[in-house]
C-alpha cells in the first residue's frame, strides 16, 4: 500500500485499524504534532513531543480521565491525580509492586499460575492463545494483588471487558455505556464486601495492606480503595497478554530469536521491551491542554484536546534505526510505551516480571505448536491480538 507522507486518513478511520503500523510509519515524524480530523483533536506523533506532553503534566492534564475513567471506576484513578494526593497514594501503591515484594512474594505465585494454564493446555492440539492463556495469565496474577478468589474468573472477566469498552471505546452507544455502567457498580460492590472482609481479617493483599497501616486511614478511604482496587485491575489485566501475544508473533516471524533465548545469548527482557516498543498495547494517551502552549510551531489553545501515539513515538528515525524492524539488541533501547513523567507506569515492573515469566515457560515448548492461522489485532486506543490459534506441529 502506497500512502504519501503525511497523508494521514486519521485514527478513527477504518484503514486505520485494518493496519495503523503502515500509515504510522509513513507519517513523517519531524511534523512532532498533526491534527486528526477523526478525533477532532491534536496528535502528537513524534518522539520528543509525546515525552514532553507526559513530562509537563502542568501543561497538559490527565482530565480527560474524568470522563473516561472516573464513572466506571467509581471514584477518581491515579491517573487524575496531581500534586501531594497523587504522591501520597502512589508511593502506597508502589511499595506493593517493586523489589523483594515482587521477587519473594509474586514470582512464585505467578510461576504457579502460569504452570497451572499450561498443564490444562497440554492435552489440547489446539488453543486460542489470548482467550485461554494470556488473558487468563493476566487476570489472575492481577487477583494476585487485589486478594480476589481465582473460582470468581468468569464473573470478573465479563464485568471488566465491560467497563474496558468504556475507557478506551469512542462514538459508544447509549445501550453499550448502560452495560459498561452497570458492571461498574457491581464490580464496586464486589469489592465493598471484600474490603469489609478484611477489616475482620486481614490478608496479604493490596487492600489488607491498605487497611493494616492506621496511617494510610485518613488518607485513603473505602471508595478510594474501590477506584484504585478497579484501576489495578483494568491497567494490569488489558495490556499485558497483548505484549505476550506480540512476543510469540515476533519470535514466529523471526525464529533466530528462539534460537538464541535458547541457547541464553539473546534475554528474554530484550525481546520484550522491543515488542513493547515496535507494537505497544497502549496506543494512544489523551491529554487536556490547559494553557495555550505550542510544539514545533504548532499552537495550541487551552481546553483541546492533544492524544500522543506512542508508537508513533517509538517508530520515531530520530531515536530509533529502522524503526520498523524487530531489533532486539538495537542500541537505543528506551521505548515510551510505559509513558512517561509523573504517570509513568506503576506496574511496569510487575509487567516485565510477568512477561519474563511466560516467556521462560513458553520459549522452549514454542517450537512444538504453529500458528493455525495468524493472529487478529484489533483496537485503536489499546491495540493487540483478540484471537490467536495456535496448533500443534
Ligand atoms: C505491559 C503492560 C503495561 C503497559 C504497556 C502499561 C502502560 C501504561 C501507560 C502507558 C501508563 C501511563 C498512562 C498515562 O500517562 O495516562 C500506565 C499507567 C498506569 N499503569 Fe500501567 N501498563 C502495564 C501494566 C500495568 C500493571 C501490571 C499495572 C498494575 C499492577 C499497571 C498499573 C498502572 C497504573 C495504576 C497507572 C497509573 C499511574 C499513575 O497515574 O501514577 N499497569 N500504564
Amino acid at each position: 500500500m502506497f500512502i504519501e507522507k503525511s497523508h494521514f486518513p486519521g485514527i478513527l478511520s477504518d484503514i486505520y485499524n485494518v493496519n495503523p503500523y503502515v500509515l504510522i510509519d509513513n507519517l513523517n515524524k519531524s511534523e512532532d504534532v498533526i491534527f486528526d480530523e477523526t478525533l477532532n483533536s491534536h496528535l502528537a506523533i513524534s518522539y520528543d513531543a509525546v515525552r514532553h506532553i507526559l513530562k509537563n503534566h502542568n501543561i497538559y492534564t490527565t482530565k480527560p480521565l474524568a470522563e473516561r475513567a472516573e464513572p466506571i471506576m467509581k471514584g477518581k484513578v491515579l491517573a487524575q491525580m496531581e500534586g501531594e494526593e497523587h504522591r501520597i497514594k502512589r508511593h502506597i501503591i508502589l511499595q506493593q509492586f517493586t523489589g523483594n515484594i515482587l521477587k519473594y512474594y509474586y514470582k512464585p505465585k505467578l510461576i504457579e499460575i502460569f504452570d497451572s494454564l499450561i498443564i490444562d493446555l497440554s492435552g489440547k492440539d489446539k488453543f486460542n492463545f489470548i482467550a485461554e492463556l494470556g488473558n487468563k495469565f493476566a487476570i489472575l496474577s492481577t487477583f494476585e494483588i487485589i486478594g480476589i478468589d481465582h473460582s470468581q474468573f468468569d464473573w470478573f472477566h465479563v464485568r471488566l471487558k465491560n467497563i474496558l469498552k468504556f475507557a478506551i471505546g469512542f462514538n459508544l452507544s447509549e445501550g453499550t455505556q448502560k452495560s459498561s455502567l452497570l458492571s461498574a457498580e457491581e464490580l464496586e460492590s464486589a469489592i465493598l464486601k471484600l474490603i469489609d472482609e478484611r477489616k475482620i481479617s486481614l490478608k496479604s493483599d493490596i487492600i489488607s495492606f491498605i487497611l493494616k497501616d492506621s496511617e494510610y486511614n485518613n488518607i485513603i478511604n473505602d471508595s478510594d480503595i474501590v477506584a484504585l482496587t478497579l484501576n489495578i485491575l483494568l491497567a494490569a489485566s488489558e495490556p499485558v497478554d497483548k505484549v505476550l501475544a506480540n512476543c510469540i508473533y515476533h519470535l514466529y516471524r523471526d525464529k533466530n530469536y528462539t534460537d538464541k533465548l535458547l541457547d541464553g545469548s539473546c534475554s528474554h527482557n530484550l525481546i520484550i521491551q522491543e515488542c513493547l516498543r515496535l507494537t505497544p498495547p497502549v496506543h494512544l494517551i489523551p491529554r487536556l491542554i490547559e494553557v495555550d502552549s505550542c510544539i514545533g510551531g504548532v499552537n495550541f489553545r487551552a481546553g483541546e484536546l492533544i492524544y500522543s501515539l506512542i508508537p508513533s513515538a517509538n517508530r520515531d528515525e530520530k531515536y530509533f534505526i529502522s524503526p520498523s524492524v524487530f531489533a532486539p539488541y538495537r542500541s537505543y533501547k528506551s521505548h515510551l510505551s510505559y509513558g512517561a513523567g509523573m504517570h509513568v507506569c506503576i506496574g511496569a515492573q510487575f509487567a516485565n516480571m510477568q512477561l519474563s515469566i511466560a516467556l521462560e515457560k513458553l520459549v522452549p515448548i514454542i517450537n512444538s505448536y504453529v500458528e493455525a492461522e495468524p493472529p487478529k489485532f484489533d483496537g485503536v486506543y489499546t491495540r493487540g491480538a483478540i484471537e490467536y490459534y495456535l496448533k500443534r506441529v
